[in-house]
């Protein structure tokens, strides 16, 4: 059937930036993530540059990633940088004790790392290990990457193929303190954060944005305890919040193959992350009203019980139309808060969770979450717009969900975007949205959906998934009219 809604833009009323760096992405050393994923050696029939592989720099380039948190997670915690930097037939092999167990052969360390973030043109966010190491190794490293002087380390970087120094604007004093980065207290975890922070030594010309370690989903108490700590000392801290359909992490649920009630519990569980947002947000207002320390959400999307015949510590998900559509709804939640967030990064770029990109030998897909990322690419520095919705509901097994959500901005280019995440499984949404005083001559647009609710892109074949021109809105009257088809993400672009 079909549903109606109204809404108004107010476009002489813009609110805070949206910072690019909300497009991020989180690519850890985990099953195929980095291994398959993005390195593939110099001596791979698969196309490379210096190892790293053509077909994923490419597709990446494409959504315009701005910044890649790197090497974890769990795994940050356990790295040890020396092991992944010199000639690469004389690095260690490490087990990967937080995944599967797998062999790790260090073969993608730091030079290969930013190698990976130069050609793909994002920044790097470097993940530091706090839970299994000391304030002195963290201070080499950071000297290593980034000191411009005659210093052995900076002589070192320059012995192992890099002259100038890289620049590391991100840098994340450990990861899930409270959990596999050192099962801390937040009292505990706050004295280790200031005594590493103190041996953090910025490059005046070179400078990094330092991220606390911050809490799993809803735990307030450690946004408090942290932040009142050592809010001065940090420029950003971080928030984790996974989608899981059940909610339990005994029995996830499957990627594909599920049901309308699972669709319906899915974005049920995924829109919490507004008033997790909402609720960090109020705290961190209490002892930072100035708003100069960002909350970042440097890892979020859906976790799926992995597909069958894989290795469980692999953390291998296939990705469907519902993956697309939620990570719009995320996008729309992000923009309502761009004042306080700053940075996102989704769990993980390829092979890993809810992915961009999927991988088999040579052959890739590009996921409909990647073409979510593709999609909201204006929305990349852009700055938030009001824009006032009610929209109608839907309910199923004592679930209720809204049938989309929606936000706008006007983009670096002066245009107006609004994007539009379409959660109604079956039903098409009559929408008219008020325009204020915005005079737009135009609208055109974009729209990704699919016949089914778990619509996928095969790896090796052209995607089903793909975004075509939206051709159902129209400007009448000071409104935009347009007809949001069920189960979409729909992006227009008013001029
Ligand atoms: O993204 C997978 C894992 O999830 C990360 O390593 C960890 O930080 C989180 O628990």
């Amino acid at each position: 059937g079909t549903l109606s809604a109204t809404g108004a833009l107010k476009a002489d009323q813009p609110g805070a930036p949206i910072n690019r760096y909300i497009y991020g992405q989180f690519s850890e050393h985990l099953g195929r993530g980095i291994y398959d994923g993005v390195w593939v050696g110099e001596d791979s029939k698969i196309p490379n540059v210096r190892g790293i592989r053509t077909d994923v720099v490419m597709a990446l380039k494409d959504i315009k990633v701005p910044v890649i948190r790197w090497p974890g997670g769990c795994f940050a915690d356990e790295y040890r940088w020396r092991d992944g930097v010199g000639p690469r037939d004389k690095r260690p092999s490490r087990k990967n004790n937080w995944w599967g167990g797998s062999p790790e052969s260090n073969q993608f360390g730091t030079h290969e790392f930013m190698d990976f973030a130069e050609q793909v043109g994002a920044d790097p966010y470097v993940s530091i290990n706090v839970g299994s190491s000391d304030p002195t190794e963290m201070r080499e490293w950071i000297e290593y990457m980034t000191s411009p002087g005659d210093d052995t380390l900076a002589q070192e970087r320059r012995a192992n193929g890099r002259d100038k120094p890289f620049k590391v604007p991100v840098i994340g004093i450990g990861n899930e303190s409270w959990g596999c980065g050192g099962e801390m207290t937040p009292e505990y975890y706050s004295n280790e954060y200031r005594r590493f922070s103190a041996f953090f030594h910025q490059n005046a010309d070179n400078p990094a944005i330092r991220v606390a370690s911050g809490s799993n989903a809803d735990d307030t108490n450690w946004t408090d305890v942290v932040m009142k700590a050592a809010a001065r000392r940090m420029d950003a801290i971080s928030l984790h919040y996974y989608t899981l359909p059940t909610g339990d992490w005994g029995k996830k649920g499957s990627a594909t193959g599920f049901s309308q009630q699972d669709w319906v519990d899915t974005f049920a569980n995924t829109l919490k992350m507004d008033k997790i947002i909402a609720d960090h947000s109020a705290i961190m207002d209490k002892y930072d009203p100035e708003k100069r320390v960002g909350l970042y959400v440097d890892e979020w999307g859906t976790w799926y019980d992995v597909e069958k015949g894989t290795n469980p510590g692999h953390l291998y998900q296939l990705n469907t139309l519902r993956d697309g559509v939620l990570a719009a709804a995320n996008f729309n939640i992000f923009h309502h808060h761009a004042d306080r967030v700053r940075l996102t990064a989704i769990a993980q770029t390829i092979n890993v969770l809810q992915a961009m990109i999927l991988t088999e030998g040579d052959k890739i897909a590009l996921t409909p979450t990647y073409y979510a990322y593709k999609m909201y690419v204006p929305f990349q520095d852009s700055t938030s717009l009001p824009l006032d919705i009610t929209a109608p509901e839907f309910s199923m097994g004592g679930k209720t969900i809204p049938a989309f959500n929606a936000s706008a901005a006007r983009g670096k280019d002066g245009k107006i975007y609004i994007g539009l995440a379409s959660m109604s499984p079956n039903d098409e949404v009559a929408l008219t949205i008020n325009l204020g005083t915005l005079k737009a001559k135009s609208v055109s647009g974009q729209v990704l959906t699919a016949a089914r609710l778990d619509a996928a892109n095969p790896i090796g074949a052209p995607g089903v998934v793909v975004p075509v021109d939206f051709k159902k809105a129209k400007i009448t009257g000071g409104n935009l009219v347009l007809t949001l088809p069920a189960k979409s993400v729909v992006v227009l672009t008013l001029e």
